[in-house]
């Protein structure tokens, strides 16, 4: 089989779902691709899916490093290194995270509009990498015409969308409610652990990103409220057909 996929899926929380939806698959785990990251997590053991979906040639990515695992960046980000040089030109991510705009309800997907990058360590630190430019620019880190093209989707099929700005945070504890409260004060409309590394590098590598997230909890409000990771894939869970949908389709008409 012969495959040069130039869109790349990361199959983030409430999409794991599309991988199901590959045809024509060739899969290589991580422990077979040199260099490459291994979860430690038994189970979780990750692969490259190359394929078809939507009549396009993709590469889908199952299983993603996060810095909270004890990753380091370019260990996170080492799979985006691979996407560019297999010639990957748009990449689509899904993630989880906590509404903080009041506007949002739980299960609402929320196209990233941007994010602010609050993680302690940045993944461009250190030598230039010749993909890009030493100070990339991110003016539009998330593509506004595949945005817009997600607002033509989702109204077609009659989903509701937000839009809003992307706190990623490092974790792995949720956030307390000042936190929360602070995070809005800064801009930030959804919180979570994960995607922004990853998107800078493919900003710098010159991909084109469209990023989408389930609101799985809120907060940062009047009366604090408990969040639990079961809450979160709970919730993403029940979200998951709406993803998909806006997903199959984005990457079918991209
Ligand atoms: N905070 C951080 N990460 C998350 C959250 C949250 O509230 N929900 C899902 N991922």
């Amino acid at each position: 089989m012969t495959t040069s996929p130039k869109t790349a899926i990361i199959l983030g929380t409430g999409l794991g779902q599309l991988a199901s939806e590959i045809t024509d698959t060739c899969e290589f785990p991580y422990k077979d691709i040199p260099n490459f990251p291994v979860s430690t997590v038994e189970g979780h053991a990750g692969k490259l899916i190359f394929g078809k979906l939507g009549g396009k040639d993709i590469m889908a990515m199952e299983g993603r490093f996060h810095f909270y695992e004890g990753y380091n960046m370019k260990e996170v980000t080492f799979p985006i290194r691979v996407m560019y040089e297999l010639g990957i030109q748009t990449l689509f991510v899904s993630n989880a995270s906590g509404g903080m705009n009041p506007k949002f309800k739980i299960g609402d997907l929320m196209i990233i509009d941007d994010h602010i990058n609050l993680f302690p360590e940045h993944p461009l630190r250190g030598k230039n990498f010749p993909t890009g430019p030493r100070f990339p620019d991110m003016h539009e880190a998330y593509n506004l015409q595949l945005r817009n093209l997600a607002d033509t989707i989702a109204r077609e099929k009659g989903i509701r969308v937000v839009h809003g700005t992307y706190v990623g945070v490092q974790g792995p504890t949720f956030e307390t409610p000042h936190e929360y409260r602070m995070y809005h004060l800064l801009g930030g409309d959804a919180v979570g652990m994960s995607t922004v590394p990853e998107v800078i590098v493919a900003c710098h590598c010159g991909i084109k990103v469209f990023g989408l997230s389930v609101i799985t909890d809120l907060g940062g409000f009047d009366a604090p409220v408990e969040v639990s990771h079961e809450e979160v894939q709970e919730a993403a869970n029940a979200a998951q057909p709406k993803m998909t949908e806006i997903m199959r389709e984005m990457i079918s008409r991209s």
